[in-house]
Parts: structure tokens; sequence; C-alpha cells
């Protein structure tokens, strides 16, 4: 956008523009920041602290709840992307007093789906190609998107091994150790680290997604 054309709006305006666009996500920006994420190059420089694992804040005490730091760890980027900008989802992690186990995707487990997280297989079959076109199109997109974040959402923490539960979209998973990997089940995808323990729950990293 050229200079010239900004300086036709009052600042005020602009403001205001901001401050909106700030306040909801409609699914197209969601659907934008998702695909711009998902093209970085593994290369790129905010992989740079893909590898640097901050240690579990000692904060389980402290107030500290899983909104609070679920945005900090750069491996799970994009997913952490999309629980915030699922309002049903960012509520319940927000609130201190529901527990919750994240099951997050890392970057290159989303990067690597084999279909965008709103795709559903059933709706091109009978929509065809403008599935997620216009209004209801949207609508569609932005309830399968809602049910793939919340399949990697237990309604519970601590969670048991081998303890089955369904989350939040309601399918029934479990976890179990063997030979030192854990494992969700009964997908079979590795959970690769514990990224937070905090007072309403845990994130954990895995290594695949589940749906
Ligand atoms: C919620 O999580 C905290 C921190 O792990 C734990 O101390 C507490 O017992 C949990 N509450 C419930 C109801 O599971």
């Amino acid at each position: 956008m050229k200079l010239t054309h900004l300086s036709a709006f009052p600042t005020a305006t602009i403001c205001l523009v901001l401050a909106a666009s700030a306040q909801s996500r409609p699914f197209d920006s969601i659907r934008k920041a998702f695909e711009a994420l998902s093209e970085q190059s593994p290369l790129g420089s905010s992989n740079l602290f893909d590898g640097i694992m901050s240690p579990p804040e000692d904060t389980v005490s402290t107030g500290v709840i899983i909104s609070d730091v679920i945005g900090k760890t750069q491996s799970i980027g994009i997913f952490s992307g999309l629980t915030r900008d699922i309002g049903a989802v960012s509520d319940r992690l927000n609130d201190a007093h529901q527990n919750a186990t994240v099951l997050a995707p890392d970057n290159s487990a989303m990067k690597n789906l084999d279909r965008k997280p709103w795709e559903d297989p059933k709706d091109y079959q009978t929509l065809g190609a403008t599935a997620y076109e216009g209004g209801e199109g949207e609508d569609r997109a932005n309830r399968n998107l809602r049910r793939f974040v919340e399949s990697h959402i237990v309604p519970e923490s601590p969670w048991e091994a081998g303890k089955k539960v369904n989350t939040l979209a309601g399918n029934e998973i479990w976890y179990e150790t063997k030979g030192g990997k854990t494992k969700i089940q009964p997908q079979g995808v590795e959970v690769t680290s514990i990224a937070d323990e905090v007072a309403n729950g845990q994130v954990w990293i895995l290594s695949g997604s589940l749906s």
C-alpha cells in the first residue's frame, strides 16, 4: 500500500480498524495466518529456537495457567495459534478452574498434515470444490477447525497412563509408555516432551497429529 493512501485516513480511523481486527479472527484471516506459517522454510529464523526446550516453569502454585504459557513454545507455534483463534478453546484454556492436557502437534506435524485442519474429505464429496466458500462454507470450515483443535485437548490433568478419556471433540484416546517412548493411542503418535506444567494442566508436544 502506498503511504499516500494511508495518510488519507485520520489516525483515529486507522487505530479503530486495527483494534477491531485484533479482537475478532474471521476464518479468512485464520486461514491466511495458518498458510503463511505452514509455508515458512524449515530453516527460517523462527526455527532457530525449535531445538531449545524451555524447562517446565516452576509455576504450578503461582496461578499461571495454560493460556499464559502455550504461546511461548516456538516449536508448537502453529497449533497454539489455532487454540487462541477458537473462542471455545481459548476460553477453556483460560479457565483456572478447569484442568486440561493439551496435546500439541509440533510445527512439522502441522506442516505435514494430509489436508488443512479445516478440510474434511466428506465435505468435498458432498459439496464439491467450493465446500468452504461463502458464509456457510466459512461456518463449515470453522466447525471443522474447532473439531481438529478439540480432538487434541483432554479435559483433565493429571491424566494417568492407560486411562481412556474423551477429548473435547469426543474421540476416545489413552496413552502408554513402552521402551522409553510415550505414545497416544489408538493413533500411536509419540509424545516428544512436556512443554509446560501449570496450575490448570499441562502442554505436551506430539510428533504427529491425532486427526
Ligand atoms: C488440576 O491440576 C493441578 C495442577 O496439576 C492439580 O494440583 C489439581 O489437583 C488438578 N485438579 C483436578 C480437579 O484434577
